[in-house]
């Protein structure tokens, strides 16, 4: 025995030795690992990028243990990780290690002609305390991309001094499959992991071990990105045993319909207790907006709306001391602009530089930024706008504080093709097909999904219209303009706010705040996309009321029929899918209902939607399929 563990010693350092040669070759493999090529020539790639992919995911603690929020890491929402992972209930926490599919686009992006392309899908991340693109890398996106990678995608940013707040691309690694080659529909990107060998990883995803070594050869390097084709969505084996979900919320927003029946019993009994608390929440609630606020009355509407700053000194006074005060609090998030830049960049607020309403453009050192200028009611905008930050709203990048005039500044981002209902409803030349306004829907969908479900408290917006949706130089949507917007929800307010055609009519009514408002107002601006019709029009008439009054039918041919005369005439000249109109359609009016409770919720929208998506790019795929509406 005493000799034989010397040996054994002996052995396993001469493998080590063997072995050594590979290890480094495998950390230099890892150290300049900048992404994986693809041939970027525009003419003759044979439609093979931008494709759909997916990646695989483990939920891992102590951060990535639901799917909110690994669905906002990823910028997607919950079900369109839930659908294609086989979970059935989007709103249970993960177990660690749980096995998740995540649906992305995989483009082919050019980098430099030194460098050439390659192939990614663009993940948006901004930098939180102690991130690093290695971090973030081996850790949030568990080495599906590599800290090289985001080092050349991002040449803007020095690695080595990032600030808190800067937006990082981080390309998730992908290809798309070459269709002439290969009758796999795509490839699914896995991270090579230590106990790996390409026959177990070909039977985790169901397709042969020669398919994977044909895309990504003999050698596997641990923690590399393999892209694995497939044929077909492998199903996941998820645990039986899921732990039950955290005290239920009141509202059924999470379409968890598979659950079993003692958990609809339990959920319905834990339900009406909340419900109850509620009632009793408003009814004291009221008691104290009777009693009290009638005295406070005036001082409030300061808070709302663009309607400016109308108290006395004393009051103003207060409210400068408690502003500084909140707004210290994110002083190190945001750039603090010195009043005389603004000027400098909009030329004194000059007329010219005017985009609407009280927003300027401006220059500064080389950036275009949009410049609201606001009276001191910008605070609860602010307080907002810190909590959000999603690629489908507009960023706020800085402010300033001009206490002489008692002016404060927020500064956003600059969306360079500015909104939607100028899109919609001006003379231009180019007019938006269905393909991009189907994305625009899904864009804001994605928007409101992220303030209604994934900040606490809930962001409720409550004025969502077409002038506040600004499209970005690729035509994606951003949500502008939370001027009026509220957090917390199920409050009663007395200041009615908002644009009329827009307001949905318990608020309207009764002033009752809740996420269904601005699911209403999100149901006219799907009207507002298929008609290309403005809100009300020249002889007052209401676009909502008279939609619902069209397709009241129950005939789907009929509506399909009054669908079509409907139309904004521009989208007749070109092909469209008939079924995705006439899903949008649905979705729209679904979203009109009287009653806040009988409207589908944004997640249920969010995926609605992106099933009309799928239906109006399988058109332009090879027509399949889908009716095609030809010009007259
Ligand atoms: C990466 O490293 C390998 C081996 O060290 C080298 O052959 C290859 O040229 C490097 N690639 C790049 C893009 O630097
Ligand atoms: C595109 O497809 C054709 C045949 O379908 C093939 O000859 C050509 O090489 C392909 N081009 C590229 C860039 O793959
Ligand atoms: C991804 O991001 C890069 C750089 O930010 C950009 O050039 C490219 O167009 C983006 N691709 C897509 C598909 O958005
Ligand atoms: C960042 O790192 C420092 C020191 O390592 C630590 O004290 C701090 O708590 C970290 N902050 C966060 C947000 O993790
Ligand atoms: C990512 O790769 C590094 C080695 O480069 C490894 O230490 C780390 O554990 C990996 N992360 C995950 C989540 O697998
Ligand atoms: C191309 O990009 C690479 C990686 O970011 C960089 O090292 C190189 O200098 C660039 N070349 C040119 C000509 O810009
Ligand atoms: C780090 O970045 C800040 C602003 O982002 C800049 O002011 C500073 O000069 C930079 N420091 C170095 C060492 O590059
Ligand atoms: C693709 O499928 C067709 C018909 O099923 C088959 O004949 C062909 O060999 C397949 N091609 C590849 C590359 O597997
Ligand atoms: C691959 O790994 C599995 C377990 O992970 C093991 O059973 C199998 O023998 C391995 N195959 C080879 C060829 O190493
Ligand atoms: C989904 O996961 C469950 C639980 O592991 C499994 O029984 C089932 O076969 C899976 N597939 C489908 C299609 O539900």
């Amino acid at each position: 025995m005493k000799t034989l563990k010397p040996h054994h010693h002996q052995l396993s350092t001469f493998i080590f030795i063997l072995l050594f040669p590979f290890l480094k070759s495998q950390t230099a493999r890892q150290q300049n690992n900048t992404g994986y090529t693809c041939p970027n020539n525009n003419n003759n790639n044979n439609n093979t990028y931008p494709c759909q992919t997916y990646v695989y995911y483990k939920a891992t603690p102590p951060n990535y243990l639901d799917l909110a929020t690994i669905s906002d890491l990823f910028q997607l929402s919950r079900l369109m990780i839930s659908k294609p992972s086989n979970i059935s209930s989007p709103s249970s926490p993960l177990l660690p290690n749980q096995p998740l599919l995540i649906p992305l686009t995989c483009s082919c992006n050019f980098i430099n002609t030194t460098f050439g392309s390659i192939s990614y899908s663009n993940i948006t991340y901004t930098i939180k305390p102690n991130d690093t693109f290695f971090l973030v890398s081996t850790i949030n996106f568990q080495n599906l991309t590599t800290y090289p990678s985001v080092q050349v995608v991002n040449p803007n940013l020095v690695a080595t001094n990032l600030s808190i707040g800067d937006n990082a691309v981080f390309p998730i690694f992908c290809k798309c499959p070459d269709k002439t080659k290969t009758n796999s529909s795509f490839m699914i990107s896995y991270v090579v992991q230590p106990h790996d060998n390409v026959s177990s990883i070909a039977s985790m995803f169901g397709t042969s071990e020669k398919s994977i070594v044909d895309v990504n050869g003999e050698r596997l390097y641990d923690y590399d990105t393999i892209f694995v084709p497939v044929t077909e969505l492998p199903v996941l084996k998820q645990p039986s045993t899921i732990v039950p979900s955290p005290a239920p919320r009141g509202n059924s927003d999470d379409g968890d319909d598979d659950d079993d029946k003692s958990g609809i019993v339990k959920g319905l009994a834990i339900g009406l207790g909340i419900l109850g608390f509620l009632l009793i929440l408003v009814i004291v609630f009221w008691f104290y907006r009777e009693v009290l606020f009638k005295k406070e009355k005036k001082g409030k509407g300061l808070y709302f709306g663009d309607k400016g700053y109308k108290g006395n000194d004393e009051k103003k006074k207060k409210m400068d001391v408690n502003f500084m005060a909140n707004v210290s609090d994110c002083l190190d998030k945001y750039r603090v602009f010195g009043f005389d830049e603004l000027v400098e960049a909009t030329d004194g607020f000059d007329e010219r530089f005017l985009i609407q309403g009280s927003v300027y453009k401006g220059e500064i050192d080389g950036q275009v930024y949009a410049i609201k200028k606001m009276k001191w009611n910008a605070y609860e905008e602010l307080k907002i706008l810190q909590k959000v930050n999603h690629g489908n709203l507009v960023k706020l990048e800085g402010f300033c504080i001009e206490p002489e005039e008692s002016n404060c500044y927020l500064v956003y981002e600059y969306v360079e093709n500015g909104s939607l209902y100028s899109w919609l409803h001006e003379d231009k030349n180019e007019k938006l097909n269905w393909v991009t306004r189907l994305r625009i829907a899904v864009d804001i969908a994605n928007g409101l999904l992220y303030i209604h479900e994934h900040t606490r408290p809930k962001v409720v917006h409550k004025d969502i219209k077409s002038s506040n949706i600004l499209l970005d130089s690729n035509m994606r949507a951003k949500i502008a303009n939370f001027g009026l917007a509220k957090s917390g929800i199920n409050a009663i307010t007395m200041h009615i706010v908002g644009t009329q055609g827009y307001i949905s009519p318990e608020y309207l009514a009764d002033g009752i705040v809740s996420t269904k408002m601005d699911v209403f107002s999100f149901g006219i601006v799907l009207l507002e996309l298929i008609s290309g019709k403005e809100v009300i029009d020249e002889e007052g008439n209401v676009l909502w009321a008279s939609a619902i009054k069209t397709f009241e039918v129950k005939n789907e041919q009929e509506k399909a029929r009054r669908l079509k005369e409907w139309l904004d005439r521009t989208m007749l000249k070109e092909t469209c899918s008939m079924e995705s109109l006439m899903g949008v359609l649905h979705v729209a009016i679904a979203c009109l209902n009287r009653d806040p409770s009988k409207r589908p919720s944004i997640i249920d929208i969010v995926y609605s939607l992106s099933k009309c998506e799928e239906a109006g790019f399988e058109l332009s795929d090879d027509g399949f399929g889908s009716e095609r509406l030809v010009a007259r």
